[in-house]
């Protein structure tokens, strides 16, 4: 079966990403993202931000709690410098942009209008900015807003991001699509508080998000409810460690798949998942993708 996979008119040589903010700007580690489909960069602001203080990650049981807050070079230094080295990678180049206003999010797309970039994922989402994300990715309205904003300003694939923080992601999900999007990403992190011995906050930010295994059972539900609720696709990010937990998202409905913290304990996992996902489909003899894609439903 050929691994590769098209979204948005734009072809994936796999289904498997790297998730924003987890891999950077993809160089670190360059013959893993040539084994991927594609990088999602760390969220890129126009001003430079120095994101939270320390500590900014907290372990929990299955996962981890981060407040990186959004820590980025801004727009200037990531085309300057990041984006000529991140066009040698032979995988797709997905952007992820955030704002604290609508039309921030619309500037940025407009100054990316870079070749190399082959998409942008609109980060609605990020629960760490007081002013800016959680309130846009929790309002369909702000969600569909922000995405026409951006549809006017450039013609390359939209990708909304969506929280599931106090909202139903099948809402937002449809707000995106109605305002001109390509795909949703279901999900990014969930809100989480990591207390010291005295009680007091231990992560810098004093919040933050939480992602890692622990997070799976509730994004493959997301995925399952979200699918079906739009006729865009789904791509997936949450908690998947190994190619099965690539698999379950891809029969929950999704097309492509992200991998996020598993990346920060061990580097060559995006890539593992990609081969694994790659071993379990010949295992199975699966034809293409629409045998596995959204079998949950279709069988059940
Ligand atoms: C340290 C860290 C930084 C992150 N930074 C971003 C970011 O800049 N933009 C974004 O949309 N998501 C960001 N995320 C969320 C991930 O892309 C992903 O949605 C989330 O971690 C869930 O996937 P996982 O369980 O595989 O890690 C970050 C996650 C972590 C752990």
């Amino acid at each position: 079966m050929k691994m590769s996979v098209r979204l948005a008119g734009l072809e994936f040589a796999s289904p498997v990403l790297a998730a924003s903010g987890t891999w950077e700007f993809g160089l670190r580690f360059a013959d893993v993202s040539n084994q991927l489909g594609g990088i999602v960069t760390k969220g890129i602001t126009l001003e430079p931000r120095a994101g939270n203080p320390p500590p900014r990650i907290a372990e929990c049981p299955g996962g981890i709690i981060n407040s990186v807050g959004l820590e980025n070079p801004g727009l200037a230094t990531f085309v300057g410098h990041f984006l000529p080295r991140i066009g040698r990678l032979r995988c797709r180049v997905i952007v992820n942009v955030a704002g604290s206003r609508p039309g921030e999010y619309a500037e940025l797309v407009e100054r990316l209008a870079h070749p190399r970039v082959d998409a942008f994922e609109l980060n609605v989402s990020c629960p760490n900015v007081r002013e800016g994300g959680t309130a846009f990715g929790a309002s369909p309205a702000a969600v569909e807003r922000i995405t026409r904003l951006c549809r006017r300003r450039t013609k390359k694939p939209l990708i909304v991001k969506l929280t599931a923080n106090f909202v139903d992601p099948a809402e937002t999900a449809r707000a995106a699509e109605a305002g001109g999007a390509d795909a949703v990403t279901v999900l990014n992190t969930l809100f989480g508080l990591a207390l010291g011995p005295e009680g007091r906050p231990f992560l810098g930010g004093r919040t933050g998000g939480v992602s890692g295994p622990c997070l799976k059972p509730f994004a493959l539900y997301c995925v399952d409810r979200v699918a079906p609720a739009i006729g865009i696709p789904v791509v997936a990010c949450g908690g998947v460690m190994n190619g099965a937990d690539a698999a379950d998202f891809l029969s929950a409905g999704a097309r492509l798949v992200q991998v996020g913290s598993a990346s920060l304990a061990d580097p060559q996992a995006p890539g593992r998942v990609a081969r694994e996902l790659a071993t379990f489909c010949r295992a199975r003899r699966l034809r293409d993708w629409d045998d596995l894609v959204g079998r949950t439903r279709r069988e059940n």
